[in-house]
Order: structure tokens, then sequence, then C-alpha cells
């Protein structure tokens, strides 16, 4: 059996999904410019796993550097991890959200073509569902996007649909990510988001260090049983075996395929605070502001497919995603 290059591989699911490969059996090679992680996390893989996988600082579109993993390895698979994510920052910076995620990815797909690896799970997201699908959302709805990054997860699926139906010999697996939070359960692998976090969860947990003074609820009249926003919160370690499975499943695809990855359960902004609540013993102090512009009412995932066609399902509640969060947190305080 080949080798799975995983990039992004020391970001925050990429290095989950090191740990469950490896569990699984699976020989990896990670490569990241470290351009929002730290090698560190590669560390925290070894501990926890005890095999300490080849490592290459490497930009995607750096192509000569790409060749030279492919020629250094049998690789059977890649998991595509590697991009930018914040959603504020690719408003303002959109040329370099699609250069480095779209022509990144355009990079990583020719050098699998000159090798001849043609097996590939793409990290999308639920972001590709717009602001117009009802929910629950099933892949088979259309996709929009609302931002740069948005659009760079849309723009990347129509390219993988493209190059599937260029050459049969593709086996392309698209996993829509709901929403990922949690940790390891061990706390040596988190969430490490540099600067004041954009994410509920994150954020939370730096009010519950103590480095942070209330959350801000953005918004309390949505259409919503409590009026917060409701979203689909996934263990990062359910998201992690996910992978796992969408890899098993690789082998009998044909051309390209989407799945959900989330539990199918929304729960809202004030269930998260008041799981978290229990979790770390302190209460949250918060404060209800206005909405934040983009986000929609509520975004939850049909998931169905995953489990008829990857075998898989969610399986931690959100109490354990916050005891796991909390318990990382607590023992890296200034992250990784
Ligand atoms: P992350 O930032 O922790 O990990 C991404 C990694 O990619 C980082 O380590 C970064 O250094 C690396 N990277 C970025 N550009 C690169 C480049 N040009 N060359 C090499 N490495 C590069 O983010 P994450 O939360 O682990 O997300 C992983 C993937 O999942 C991303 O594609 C993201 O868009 C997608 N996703 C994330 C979420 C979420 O909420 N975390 C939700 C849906 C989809
Ligand atoms: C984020 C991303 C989105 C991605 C999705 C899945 C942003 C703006 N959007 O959206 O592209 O596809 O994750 O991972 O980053 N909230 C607060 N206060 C806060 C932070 C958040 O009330 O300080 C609320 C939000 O309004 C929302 C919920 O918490 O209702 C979750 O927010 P967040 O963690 O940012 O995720 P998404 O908005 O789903």
């Amino acid at each position: 059996m080949g080798k799975i290059l995983v990039t992004g591989g020391t970001g925050f699911i990429g290095s989950h999904t090191c740990v469950s490969l490896i569990n699984a059996g699976y020989e990896i090679v990670v490569m990241d410019n470290l351009c929002n992680s730290k090698v560190e996390s590669l560390a925290r893989v070894s501990l926890i796993t005890g095999k300490n996988p080849r490592f290459y600082k490497t930009d995607l579109n750096d192509y000569k550097e790409m060749c030279q993993i492919f020629e250094d390895h049998k690789i059977d698979a890649v998991i595509h991890f590697a991009g930018l994510k914040a959603v504020g920052e690719s408003v303002k910076l959109p040329l370099t959200y699609y250069h480095n995620n779209i022509s990144g990815t355009i990079n990583l797909l020719k050098v699998m073509e000159k090798y001849g690896c043609h097996k590939f799970i793409f990290s999308s997201s639920a972001t590709v569902y717009g602001e117009n699908n009802p929910v629950p959302y099933t892949e088979d709805m259309p996709t929009s996007a609302t931002n740069p990054y948005g659009y760079t997860k849309v723009m990347i699926e129509q390219i993988l649909k493209d190059v599937c139906t260029s050459n049969s010999d593709w086996k392309v697996i698209s996993l829509r990510y709901f929403n990922p939070i949690g940790a390891h359960e061990s706390g040596l692998m988190g969430e490490n988001p540099n600067g004041i976090p954009n994410n509920l969860v994150p954020y939370i947990a730096q009010v519950a260090l103590g480095k942070l003074d209330k959350l801000h609820v953005f918004g309390n009249d949505y259409d919503t049983p409590d009026g917060t926003g409701v979203r689909d919160y996934i263990h990062v370690m359910d998201l992690a075996e996910g992978h796992v499975a969408a890899l098993k499943y690789a082998n009998s695809v044909n051309g390209f395929e989407a799945i959900n990855l989330g539990t199918g359960k929304g729960s809202s902004v004030l269930d998260v605070v008041k799981a978290y609540e229990k979790a770390c013993g302190k209460k949250i102090p918060l404060e209800i502001v206005a909405r934040r512009p983009g986000d929609i009412a509520e975004s939850y995932a049909d998931a169905t497919k995953a489990s008829e066609v990857l075998n898989w399902k969610a399986t931690y509640s959100l109490e354990k995603m916050c005891t796991d969060s909390w318990n990382f947190t607590k023992q890296n305080p200034k992250g990784l």
C-alpha cells in the first residue's frame, strides 16, 4: 500500500486526522507551509501515536517541491486540508485567498496527475450551501457563496468535477464539514487560533480562561428556538474518523462525490454556552449584540449519506466537545 499525503497536516483538523490515520494503520507524509500552525502539533501527533511522520515545510504553490514529495514517496492518496480559512480576512484579501486556495489546489492536482495519483479527499465546507437552501442540507442542493473564502470552496469543487470528467481515473471525495470543535481527549492537541478568535468555541474558551471579558452573542432575534444562531457542531475526532472512512470508500468512487460530515443536530449559541459552563465549571459572561453580517439563522447537515456510504456517524456529544476543548485550553493556555 502506498502512503497518504496529508496537506495542511499540522493544522487543527489535519493534525487530529493524522492521529486517526496512523491509528488505522496508514503510513502518512505531511506537508504544510506553517502559515497558520506550528510544527509542534506533529510532535504531539508523535507523542500520542508513537510514530514520527515525515514532514515537508513546503508551499502548495511550489511545483518543484511538491514534485519532490511524490519523487520521495509512492503516494496512494492525498487528503487536502491546506488552505486559508478566515472569512473576514478573505473579504479584505481576496487575491491572497484565490491564489493560495485555488491556485494551490490546481498546482497540487497537476502534480498528482503527473505522478499518476488520482485519489483525492478535499476539505470542503457547509459554507457551500450558501444562504438560500432550507435545513437540513443535503448534498444535491445547489451551491453558492457569500464571500471569497466560500467561493474558493465552491470553485474548487467545480474544478474537481471538471478534472473527474476529463480523466475517469480520478476518485474524488469532497467532505463538507459542518462546525468542527473540541480537541483530542489527551489535551495534547486542539485548536490554536492566532489573535482574537472569530469562531464561537475558541472565543468562549478564551473567556473561560479569563483572557477575554465576555462573549458577544451575535443576535437573539433569529427565527430559532431561543433566537440565537443554530449550527451543527461536530467533534474534531469524529471528523478525523470520517476521513479514514472516506479513504476506504474512495476505492469504490468513480469521479466526484460530495459528502456532508456533521451530526445532523443543531445547537444554538446559548446551548453551547451552557455546555461549556458545565465543562469548565465557570459562568461565561455574555452580552447580546447585533447580528454578525453574513450570518444565517440555521445550518445543520442531513447526515444520511455519510452513514450510508461511509458507514460513519458522529458519536460525541456537545458536552464532550466542550470538555475536550476546555481540557486542551487549560493545559495549553498560551496555545501550542
Ligand atoms: P488550519 O488553518 O488549522 O489548517 C490549515 C493548514 O494549512 C495550516 O496548518 C496552514 O499553515 C496550512 N496552509 C495554508 N496554506 C498553505 C499553503 N499554501 N501551503 C501549505 N500549507 C498551507 O485550518 P483547519 O481548521 O484545520 O482547516 C483545514 C481545512 O478544512 C481548510 O481547508 C478549511 O478551509 C477547511 N474547513 C475548516 C473548517 C473549520 O471550521 N475549521 C470548516 C470547514 C472547512
Ligand atoms: C464559520 C465560518 C464558515 C464556515 C463554518 C463552518 C465565519 C464567519 N464563518 O461559520 O465559513 O463554513 O464556520 O466551520 O468564520 N457567534 C457568536 N459570537 C462569537 C462568535 C460566533 O455569537 O463571538 C455565533 C455566530 O453568530 C453563529 C455561531 O456562533 O451563530 C457559530 O459561529 P462560528 O463559530 O463563527 O461559525 P459559523 O458562523 O457557522
